[in-house]
């Protein structure tokens, strides 16, 4: 029998924290494709493009260069100097160098960001359908996720929604735009009212601009460059998506104090500073330009319309995301539960996608594609859907 007083377990902590399920379709499918089969990818979540040949350079200079050694754990000067001038020139928020903080991607990122500002017992204002891991951030730390229904609060309105969402112990709001997994482009006026509510009610904004550079209707927001945001507001990124860099773990934060100090330490005991020839490229990846970004967009719009307009067509009835690079059809019609329809999907089309539950309550009944993949894999992947619901289910 157990001994119940054993020390020799987790702590407490962990007990709420889940691991991610997209890993376990990625090691499905991994084990499909070792066996032979050819699989339809749509359950990723990773740029088409390799990192660009100027950033691969840029390290390999670095290395040459001896620039192996230790650096400031919350940055090289060079590269935070830059993203502060990225911040204040595209994003129009007030930072300086020393109100940027180098992290091991943006899901470092996020990670000290919820664990600098949440006590246990705090609540957290979470926009769903939203990315897995944010909730499990948020309970190993020990405070509470409020799912807040994104379609429903955008047209009941946000203010009211929120309002009737938030608790005394509320304490922040992750704001994610454009959003994964739905592809949500939060406007102007939506990001407004949001500020709005939260100077209100004195709360923490944490906003997740990843996909920042991914915008096809619309345009891209940052809360933090609204009036008196700065001061309250954690802004993160990562160079994954927009450099095509998943691999290389870099991102950032834009913070003020208080909490820049605590993000500090918590970027120094958990990793001491990201790879130091990591920011020599990241650095060099921040002089891609605007035509560069333009170019790289429409190619993304190309793909989400051909996968968009071919999930309509074969009865998947799906809206036109305005960014980032996932459609999220209503996939009802093949099973109820999205883990169900998800499991059919793979084992009879061999086409791999994410079940919609995994994102929250409000994901279900939905599947994510991920567009960011070869138009030969939309077409390829079409065509077997199209063949399978012909055949029925
Ligand atoms: C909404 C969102 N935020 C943040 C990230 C973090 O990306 P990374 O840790 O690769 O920088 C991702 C990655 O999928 C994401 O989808």
């Amino acid at each position: 029998m157990p001994d119940r007083k054993s020390r020799l377990k987790l702590a407490k902590r962990l007990d709420e924290v889940g691991f991610s399920e997209i890993v376990n379709v990625r090691n499905r499918v991994m084990a499909l494709r070792a066996a032979g089969e050819i699989v339809h990818g749509f359950h990723g979540g990773e740029p088409f493009f390799d990192t660009p040949d100027a950033v691969k350079y840029a390290m390999t200079r670095a290395l040459a260069e001896n620039k192996t050694r230790y650096a400031p754990s919350s940055g090289i000067e060079p590269l935070r100097a830059a993203l502060a001038a990225k911040l204040a020139g595209k994003n129009k928020i007030d930072a300086g160098v020393d109100d940027v903080l180098v992290t091991s991607g943006g899901a470092h990122a996020l990670y000290v960001a919820f664990q600098a500002v949440l006590d246990p017992g705090d609540d957290v204002l979470l926009f769903s359908p939203f990315w897995t891991p944010i909730r499990e951030m948020i309970n190993g730390a020990q405070a509470r996720p409020l799912l807040v229904p994104t379609a429903a609060a955008r047209r009941h309105g946000l203010t009211a929604t929120l309002e009737t969402m938030a608790t005394p112990e509320t304490r922040a709001i992750y704001y994610n735009t454009p959003q994964n997994p739905a592809g949500t482009v939060f406007t102007r006026e939506e990001a407004m009212e949001v500020a709005a509510f939260a100077k209100k009610r004195d709360l923490i904004v944490i906003a997740d601009e990843a996909y920042e550079d991914l915008v096809y209707e619309g345009e891209h927001v940052s809360i933090a460059s609204l009036p008196g945001m700065a001061e309250r507001t954690i802004s993160t990124y990562t160079f994954s998506k927009s450099y095509g860099m998943t691999g290389w773990r870099v991102g950032y934060l834009a913070a003020k104090e208080p909490f820049m100090t605590g993000l500090r330490k918590l970027v120094l005991y958990s990793v001491n500073g990201v790879s130091t020839p990591s920011q020599w490229a990241a650095l060099e990846a921040l002089s891609l330009t605007e035509q560069d970004f333009a170019a790289r967009s429409g190619q993304y719009r190309e793909r989400r319309d051909l996968l968009v307009s071919g999930l309509n067509e074969i009865g998947l009835p799906c809206e036109t995301p305005a960014g980032a690079f996932y459609a999220f059809p209503r996939v009802d019609s093949i099973h109820k539960e999205s883990r169900k329809a998800a499991e059919i999907l793979l084992e009879k089309a061999r086409v791999a996608t994410i079940p919609g539950t995994v994102f929250g309550a409000q994901g279900e009944g939905h599947l994510r594609f991920g567009y960011a993949t070869s138009i030969e894999t939309i077409h390829s992947g079409l065509e077997a859907l199209r063949r399978f619901l012909k055949g029925g289910l």
